[in-house]
């Protein structure tokens, strides 16, 4: 069990100087010290630092014995959340997972699509079934939605006492209505540490229980992910991969540009994406400046928006992550008339292709003004996943601190909500 995280930013050359690093570096050292002093704002939120040393064997095993239950008896599990609560899971398993047990993770609570439920309902009715219910707060509108249909369906089905052998809550240790529920109703639960914020929980059992209802590896996510804390302990730029991307950021942003595209040439990749928009935007996305976080899938969207990021506005920047193990399973094969003129790379990967692809495009977009850096995985698994999600986690909370801003609150998110309560005639709004 072994993986690397590199980062290269090759393509950021005329963009980043080093005497400009070299002063960054000062200021990088002043929010490392703000995370290991724990004296910054948000410093009651910084929990999920030593997650990866903290999670202990005896709770890696009650979510690996609670998982292997809810998959002996369903067909399907469905993970009920919204944001931080569902984001990290569908990351981990639409990327690592196999197509057969991929299917049988299903996803509700993280919209209000009327149409998306009643069909998930029609689905599941003659299916065997069970839910992982996950919100901290406990009482966030979407998945408390989702829970309330889903379980009527499961009592439906099976029961009280049959239900309770198919939910799984996992929320706040004493607060909030899902706590309640669960404890009223008898229902396996788990706990979010209070000193966690949803977007930096994906290492607590909002990710772990529904990565290892898909058959995964926790433990070696885990693995990974304190072998990126080893190397996100030091304050040094050069060495620590995780400042090095949010001192780039800060000093790119500093020169206009304001959109950063997180690209992958693979779209098992794209939850990863959407995590990493959420961990950034609502880190980040405070006092009226800001990078927004934008994401591409290519090669597919170079036919769509790759034309703007090689001619459009000059104010974007890109960062690729870029898995080097090659497959060997998709060999493209050779024609004897080729006249589909494609002889010329029969007898390649399709991943050697796809590399070349993405070598051409970094190299294009910074000859047409858009600066790049790659963060390079050796392999597609738990462990190189488990180092990503935390090599994030380490750069957002330093690039918050650099932009002067709190990383762990999200004031914005309560202005839409209380319009929307008012409008719904919520009783005390
Ligand atoms: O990062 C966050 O805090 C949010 O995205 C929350 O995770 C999201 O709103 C869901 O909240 P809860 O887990 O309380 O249902």
């Amino acid at each position: 069990m072994a993986g690397t995280l590199k980062y290269d930013t090759k393509f950021m050359e005329g963009y980043i100087h080093t005497e400009e690093l070299k002063r960054m570096s000062k200021r990088v050292k002043v929010a490392h010290d703000f995370l290991v002093n724990r004296d910054g704002e948000g410093s009651d939120f910084l929990g999920w630092i030593d997650l990866p040393v903290e999670v202990d064997s005896s709770l890696i095993e009650e979510i690996k014995k609670t998982a292997e239950k809810l998959r002996k008896n369903s067909d399907y599990i469905v993970i009920i959340g919204i944001g931080g609560s569902y984001l990290g899971a569908r990351a981990t398993i639409e990327s690592l997972a196999p197509d057969a047990e991929r299917e049988k993770i299903l996803f509700s609570g993280y919209n209000m699509s009327g149409h998306q439920m009643a069909d998930l309902m029609d689905f599941l009715r003659d299916k065997d079934f069970s839910v992982n219910m996950i919100s901290k707060s406990g009482t966030t509108t979407e998945p408390a939605i989702a829970f309330r249909m889903l379980e009527n369906l499961l009592v439906e089905k099976y029961g009280e006492k049959g239900t309770k052998e198919r939910v799984v809550c996992t929320t706040d240790k004493e607060n909030g209505a899902l706590r309640q529920i669960a404890d009223e109703k008898g229902y396996k639960s788990f706990v979010i540490p209070d000193n966690v914020g949803g977007r930096f929980s994906v290492f607590t059992p909002v990710g772990l229980v529904p990565v290892a209802c898909a058959g995964i590896d926790i433990k070696e996510l885990l693995e990974g992910a304190k072998a990126q804390r080893e190397m996100s302990m030091d304050c040094d730029l050069v060495t620590n991969p995780s400042y090095h991307y949010a001192a780039i950021r800060s000093m790119l942003y500093r020169k206009g540009k304001r959109i950063e595209i997180l690209s992958s040439f693979d779209s098992g990749l794209h939850y990863v994406d959407e995590w990493w928009k959420q961990l950034f935007g609502e880190s980040e996305g405070k006092s009226f400046h800001s990078i927004f976080p934008a994401s591409c899938d290519f090669s597919t969207d170079l036919h769509s928006m790759g034309q703007l990021i090689q001619e459009g506005e000059r104010n974007i920047f890109e960062t690729f992550i870029l898995i080097e193990e090659e497959g060997t399973r998709c060999e493209i094969p050779r024609s004897e008339d080729d006249r589909d003129n494609l002889n010329y790379i029969a007898g390649k990967q399709l991943d050697y292709v796809n590399k070349k692809a993405y070598e051409a495009t970094s190299e294009a977009h910074f000859e047409g003004g858009v600066p790049n850096s790659t963060i390079i995985l050796s392999k597609r698994s738990p462990y190189c996943l488990g180092r990503l999600f935390y090599f994030f986690e380490m750069a957002v909370a330093v690039s918050a601190y650099l932009a002067g801003v709190n990383p762990f609150n999200q004031p914005g998110v309560d202005s839409y909500k209380n319009k929307m309560f008012k409008l719904l005639g919520k009783p005390g709004v």
